[in-house]
């Protein structure tokens, strides 16, 4: 039973979601045409964002089949919130539970999750730890051959051969820390190692885990590692490890501080259990890290991510352009031009760049290619976002390296001419 109206109605709603007006017309065709339980799917959407809207409410009613009121009374002051008890009639004669659950498939939850709200988890000790899969191989990841190297030594291979393993007696254990300035690829290139090691690699969310189960954490970071244990071998991704690991006397939180003694626990764990179980790690942070998580058989290598060097732009540059339509862009000076450049700040730039051409076309009428002059004018206003992290690493390098924890860093910096 098609209606071209209805049709049209039901393409322009899909187009603009929002448009409650636009969905409330488009049911109430749907009612006369008998299409009760079409209109019932799109009133619930409405009611979501308009609870007390009286004349969705009333085209509720009919579309569920009760005879329209009157005249719309004033709206129920503890709708839809307050569901009818049990057994009682509902108030309104409309009884949302019911409904609620019947369309639970189609209609999204009343009131959204934000996103950094975690799945409530249900049983499956698996579940605590996210085994992702990813699509990012370590060949997508552009420049960065000495950290690959390293990562590739300390476990990759070792993963791979266990003749190997047993032939040099490495036993597979202990953690390495990557650190250096935000968006130069360190939770991008554990995405790569996830991808090359599919289900033996498993990210944990420290935020997360303290998040789910507040008063419980430390329960759940033990679970995560059970889980690790025994997976392995097996890699446990924690990123932004300064979040927890924060020298423990800064610690305002007491829930942070005993999350964090706890982590210190599990990398020791007893004699053996840890076997097969690496801990990789990231912070743009590594000051903020407490020192005992950098002691022997726990973080006890560290690996610095610096910014893309101009092989690694160029690399960069071409993942990102990759999809876009370009015409004419000169990689090589565009590599050059972009030194202190973060792998992020490159992938924004090539966002504006696009962005240019795009107005471009809008304001002519005529559709162009992204070129050579949207990348100069997006090079006008972006600036490298590096800088404050140098700065920091500096100081660092100079006052607080007493322990040669940094030789990497001051290293970097002297040949940057940066120290
Ligand atoms: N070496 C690289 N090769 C390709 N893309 C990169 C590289 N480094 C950074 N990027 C891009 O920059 C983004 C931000 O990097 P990310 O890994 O989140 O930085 P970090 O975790 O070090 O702060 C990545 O999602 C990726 O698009
Ligand atoms: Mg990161």
């Amino acid at each position: 039973m098609s209606n071209p109206l209805i049709d049209s109605l039901i393409a322009a709603v899909q187009a603009s979601p929002d448009d409650l007006p636009l969905r409330r017309h488009l049911a109430e065709l749907l009612i006369g045409a008998g299409r009760g339980a079409e209109a019932v799917t799109h009133l619930a959407v409405a009611l979501q964002h308009d609870p007390a809207h009286g004349e969705t409410q009333a085209l509720m009613s009919r579309a569920l089949g009760a005879p329209a009121p009157a005249a719309p009374g004033p709206p129920e002051p503890d709708f839809p919130q307050n569901a009818p008890a049990e057994g009682k009639a509902p108030a309104n004669g409309l009884d949302w539970r019911a409904y609620e659950q019947e369309f639970a498939e189609s209609v999204p939850p009343r009131f959204a999750r934000s996103d950094d709200e975690p799945d409530p988890v249900t049983g499956d000790q698996d579940r605590i730890v996210d085994v992702e899969s990813s699509s990012v191989r370590l060949a997508d990841v552009g420049g960065m051959a000495d950290v690959k190297k390293r990562l590739e030594m300390a476990f990759l291979a070792p993963m791979r051969n266990d003749k190997l393993r047993a032939l040099y007696g490495k036993s597979l254990r202990g953690g390495l820390l990557l650190y250096g300035p935000p968006g130069c690829g360190k939770t991008f290139l554990a995405r790569a190692v996830a991808g090359e090691m599919g289900a033996r690699f498993a990210t944990v969310s420290l935020v997360d885990v303290l998040n789910m189960w507040i008063g419980q954490s430390e329960q759940n970071l033990h679970e995560i590692f059970q889980t690790a244990r025994r997976n392995a071998p097996c890699v446990l991704f924690l990123d932004e490890v300064d979040a927890l690991g924060h020298k423990r006397s800064q610690l305002q939180s007491s829930a942070m501080r005993t999350l964090g003694n706890q982590l210190l626990a599990e990398l020791d764990g007893m004699e053996g259990v840890n076997d097969g179980v690496f801990v990789l790690a990231a912070t743009n942070a590594p000051w903020d890290v407490d020192p005992a998580l950098r002691r022997p058989g726990r973080l006890d290598r560290t690996v610095l991510v610096v910014p893309p060097d101009a092989a690694a732009r160029q690399a960069i540059l071409e993942v990102h352009l990759r999809d876009r339509p370009i015409a004419g862009i000169d990689l090589k000076r565009l590599a050059a031009t972009t030194e202190r450049f973060s792998g992020a700040d490159l992938a924004h730039l090539c966002e504006t760049a696009a962005e240019y051409a795009m107005h471009d076309s809008l304001t002519t009428g005529h559709i162009r290619m992204i070129e050579q002059r949207d990348f100069e004018a997006a090079l006008r206003e972006i600036q490298p976002s590096t800088g404050a992290w140098m700065t920091t690493a500096r100081n660092v390098a100079m006052f607080a390296n007493g322990d040669g924890a940094y030789n990497d860093l001051a290293k970097y910096l002297k040949k940057n001419k940066l120290l």
